[in-house]
């Protein structure tokens, strides 16, 4: 009988290597261990057997009926994690991939871009880790000058900063290219400021145009033409005088609040507009740091909030949506 039991185990063994379906397995566990299977068909003897020998096969048979469930079980296991790894179950229903989209800002940069083109400008840039000198100096804003207060900045050690407004790239731009220039240059820039119409990092785009006899004519003839492509001829525009150290005269340009039709609401302050830009005469101090000689030539420049524009294209009441990543804001842009 226990050379019976062994060559019952053997088989189990050889049998058991060959199934690779799960399937396959109840039918063994029958065979095997059923109540008409080949252990109960071997137990059936033991009432031919001595006394003595009686507990020895009891005890044997009931390790071999272990050893099988076990190995059973076992293999179930090994089957069912191999199926999960690497088989592919085509019949569950597919997952479609979530399409991505352009960010509504850098879509509002593109179409920003497109008109100036149009209007004969090239794109340029500059970096957004700025030195002092390219931020404030140049720009006509020495040490200690109030008119650094107007913009609180981020410094990291002395004289290197993150750039509070898109205006270095004016300085870089006449520093290394000759004259007339005619540039656009969007980009990140960073202050220390956040409420419903400010965040610490948003959009500029800075523009530049300087040659022989642009005046003031030319800069408002550009912007006129910009804001009318953008938004219609209807919309309510408006300049403010205005200061900026490197400009002479400046001007800011408002329009109609579009969220509350002019009657006033929490993004323009009640006060029915919404500042979108800061413009200007290029300072004659502002030529002195690029050589450029004042008495041949004059220019224009500007610098537009473009988070701004894009609150007043599509009614947003709050900045910082653009910047909260909320796939239900973005998505419905993409
Ligand atoms: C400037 O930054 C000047 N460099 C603009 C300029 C350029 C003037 C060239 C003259 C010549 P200002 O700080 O006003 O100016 O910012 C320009 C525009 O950026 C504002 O009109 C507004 O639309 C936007 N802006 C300013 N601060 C924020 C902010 N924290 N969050 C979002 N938009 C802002
Ligand atoms: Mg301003």
């Amino acid at each position: 009988m226990e050379k019976q039991l062994e060559a019952l185990k053997q088989s189990f063994c050889e049998e058991l290597e060959r199934v690779h379906k799960p399937d396959d397995l109840e039918p063994m566990r029958v065979k095997y261990l059923g109540r008409k299977g080949a252990l109960t068909s071997i137990l059936r003897q033991m009432g031919s057997l001595s006394a003595e020998e009686r507990p020895r096969m009891g005890a044997l048979s009931n390790e071999l009926k272990t050893y099988m469930e076990e190995a059973i079980a076992c293999k179930a296991d090994d089957l069912k994690k191999a199926s999960s790894t690497t088989g592919i179950d085509v019949t569950l229903p597919g997952r479609s991939p979530r399409k991505g989209g352009i960010h509504i800002i850098n879509q509002v940069i593109s179409e920003l871009e497109e008109i100036f083109l149009g209007l004969g400008f090239t794109v340029a840039s500059g970096p957004e880790v700025e030195d002092d000198y390219h931020n404030f100096q140049a720009l006509n804003i020495p040490e200690h000058h109030p008119a650094r207060d107007m913009q609180d900045t981020f410094y990291f050690q002395q004289g290197i900063l993150l750039r509070t407004h898109t205006s270095p790239v004016q300085i870089r731009v006449m520093e290394k290219s000759g004259l007339p220039v005619r540039i656009i240059a969007p980009g990140k820039v960073y202050r220390c400021d956040s409420d419903v119409s400010h965040t610490p990092m948003f959009h500029q785009i800075e523009g530049l145009w300087v040659e022989e006899g642009i005046t003031f004519a030319h800069l408002k003839g550009v912007l006129y033409e910009f804001i009318h492509r953008l938004f219609g001829k209807d919309v309510p525009l408006r300049f403010r005088p205005s200061f900026f150290p490197f400009t002479e005269p400046s001007a800011e340009v408002d329009i109609g609040c579009i969220i509350c039709k002019g009657k006033g609401c929490r993004v323009c302050k009640n006060s029915g507009w919404l500042e979108i830009l800061g413009s200007g005469m290029v300072d004659p101090e502002v030529y002195k740091y690029v050589n450029i000689d004042p008495e041949k030539v004059t220019g224009f420049a500007f610098g537009l909030g473009i988070e701004r524009i894009a609150m007043l294209k599509y009614g947003i009441d709050d900045i910082r949506l653009f910047f909260e990543n909320d796939l239900r804001f973005l998505g419905q842009f993409a």
